[in-house]
């Protein structure tokens, strides 16, 4: 077996960005290397072997480049959930919180069947206002959500436990303290 990095050191943090008190944590550079995404992708699917999961959602835009690696890898279908306005077939759309405003998401009204078992990723959970919406939107059309995952949690902003409230499990790889 091979040696496990530091994933957290791949993470590049950028200070004041996007703006002013802000610490933005960029997955770019996990990405970028290979040792590194194959090692995350592998340390996300890992407690899902086996259980014979039917989809991943994945939420626009940084959930699509892992929400493609966990599906390919757990052999499951693949469902986006995208800013509304971009998906061409007919749509089931979700208004929800960011940490300044509100906007849509929507998914096709097709891309899960009543009881499928979904596993919901994205790159970060912060407020979990995201999340939140994407949870709601598959239950609304029948899925089961199994877990939702996510590379970086930032615990004081307490999306962990708005999600863990719906009765949804939450797995993370790491966390950074702060905004
Ligand atoms: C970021 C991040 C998550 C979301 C988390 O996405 O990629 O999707 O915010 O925030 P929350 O837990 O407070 O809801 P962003 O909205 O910046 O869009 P992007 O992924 O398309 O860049
Ligand atoms: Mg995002």
């Amino acid at each position: 077996m091979t040696k496990s990095i530091d994933l957290a050191a791949s993470v590049r943090s950028i200070v004041d960005y996007p703006k002013p008190g802000i610490i933005f944590r960029d997955i770019t550079t996990l990405l970028g290397d290979a040792v590194a995404f194959r090692q995350a992708v592998d340390e996300l699917v890992r407690p899902y072997t086996g259980l014979g999961v039917d989809k991943i959602a994945g939420i626009e835009a940084r959930g699509f480049i892992l929400g493609g690696a966990l599906a390919h890898q757990l052999s499951a279908g693949f469902i986006p959930i995208r800013k509304k306005g971009k998906l061409p077939h007919e749509t089931v759309r979700i208004a929800y919180s960011l940490e300044y405003g509100v906007d849509e998401m929507e998914m096709h009204v097709d891309a899960v069947k009543p009881g499928e078992k979904v596993i919901l990723t994205d790159d970060l959970i912060a407020t979990g206002g995201t999340a939140e919406g994407a949870v709601k939107l598959l239950r609304q059309q029948g899925a089961e959500i199994v877990s939702a995952c996510f590379v970086i949690d930032l615990p004081d902003l307490g999306g962990r436990r708005k999600l863990e409230a719906l009765g949804v499990e939450v797995r993370t790889l790491m966390e950074f303290e702060g905004h």
